[in-house]
C-alpha cells in the first residue's frame, strides 16, 4: 500500500470513528444508540475493515471489542487507529473465520456494510460459523445498503448516477472502468475489483443465506427517505415502489430455540 493511500484510508476510518454525521454511517450509529446497549457486552465486529465502526463501539460502550478483517491492508490501518487514540478494549486481527474458526462466545456480533461484499455460499458458511459463537441470548446485527437501493450497495458513488445498477451491464462497466481507481484494500485494490465483489444483495437473498444455519431474524428496520420525516421516523416502507428507495437494512438475528 503506498503511503497516500495509506493516510487516505487512516482519514477515512477516523473520520467514521468521530463523526457522528459520516454520510453513511449516521443512521447506523443512531439506531444502534437507541436499541442496542452494548455496555458490559463482548462485541465481535465482523469485516471491522480499518477499524472505524470497532472504535466507535468502545469509546461509545463498556465493552471489549474484537474487530476482524480478512484484508491485511486494513487491519494495518485499523490498528494505527487504536494506537492513535489509545483505546484499549479493542483488538484486531487479520482473521478468515472458515479456515480459522473463532473460539470465543460473543453477546454481540456486528456485519457493518459487509454482507453485500460477500459471494452467497461464503455468506451462509460465515453465518452458520458465527452462530456458534453467540453467547447466550447474543446476537448478530447485520446493515447492508440493499441492491435496489438509490446507492447500489456503494456503486452509486463511483458512478455518480443514483440506480445507476439498472443501467445496462456494459454501460455501468464503461463509466466505472472509466472512474475506476486503487483503493486502500489488498483483496480488492480498485473500485473496478470492489464492484466485481458485490452480490447484489437483497432482503430475501440474506434470508436464504440463514437456511441451515440456526439463525433466523427477530428484528428488521428498512431505512428510506422518509424516514426524514418526524412521523415517518420509524415506518418501514417496504412495499413496491417504496422498496427502491431503500438506503439501509438492519436485521437482527438470534438463534433459533
Ligand atoms: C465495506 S467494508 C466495511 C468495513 C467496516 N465494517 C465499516 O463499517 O467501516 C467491508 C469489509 O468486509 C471485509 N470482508 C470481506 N469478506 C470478508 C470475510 N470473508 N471475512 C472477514 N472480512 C471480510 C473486507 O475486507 C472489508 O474490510
Amino acid at each position: 500500500m503506498t503511503q497516500a493511500m495509506y493516510e487516505e484510508g487512516l482519514a477515512y476510518a477516523e473520520s467514521n470513528f468521530l463523526d457522528e454525521n459520516a454520510p453513511h454511517l449516521h443512521v447506523d450509529k443512531r439506531l444502534i444508540r437507541e436499541k442496542f446497549n452494548m455496555d458490559g457486552k463482548k462485541v465481535l465486529d465482523f469485516g471491522c475493515g480499518m477499524g472505524g465502526m470497532s472504535l466507535w463501539y468502545a469509546t461509545n460502550f463498556k465493552c471489549e471489542v474484537h474487530g476482524i478483517d480478512i484484508d491485511r491492508h486494513h487491519i494495518k490501518i485499523a490498528n494505527d487507529l487504536k494506537a492513535k487514540h489509545d483505546t484499549k478494549n479493542v483488538t484486531f486481527e487479520v482473521r478468515n473465520v472458515l479456515d480459522q474458526p473463532l473460539e470465543g462466545k460473543y453477546d454481540f456480533i456486528v456485519l457493518n456494510d459487509v454482507a453485500e461484499h460477500i459471494q452467497l455460499p461464503i455468506l451462509k458458511a460465515i453465518f452458520s460459523a458465527l452462530s456458534k459463537n453467540l453467547a447466550p441470548g447474543g446476537g448478530i446485527y447485520v446493515s447492508y445498503p440493499p441492491w435496489r437501493s438509490p446507492y447500489a450497495s456503494h456503486v452509486q458513488h463511483v458512478v455518480g448516477i443514483p440506480w445507476c445498477q439498472f443501467m445496462p451491464e456494459g454501460v455501468l462497466l464503461n463509466r466505472i472502468e472509466k472512474n475506476n481507481r486503487p483503493i486502500v484494500g489488498e483483496e480488492e485494490s480498485d473500485l473496478l475489483q470492489a464492484y466485481k465483489g458485490l452480490n447484489h444483495l437483497t432482503h430475501d437473498k440474506l434470508i436464504g443465506t440463514l437456511n441451515g444455519s440456526g439463525l433466523r431474524p427477530v428484528y428488521r428496520k428498512s431505512h428510506s427517505f422518509f424516514n426524514k420525516f418526524g412521523p415517518l421516523k420509524n415506518t418501514s416502507l417496504r412495499i413496491f415502489p417504496f422498496d427502491f428507495l431503500i438506503t439501509k437494512e438492519f436485521l437482527l438475528l438470534k438463534k433459533t430455540e
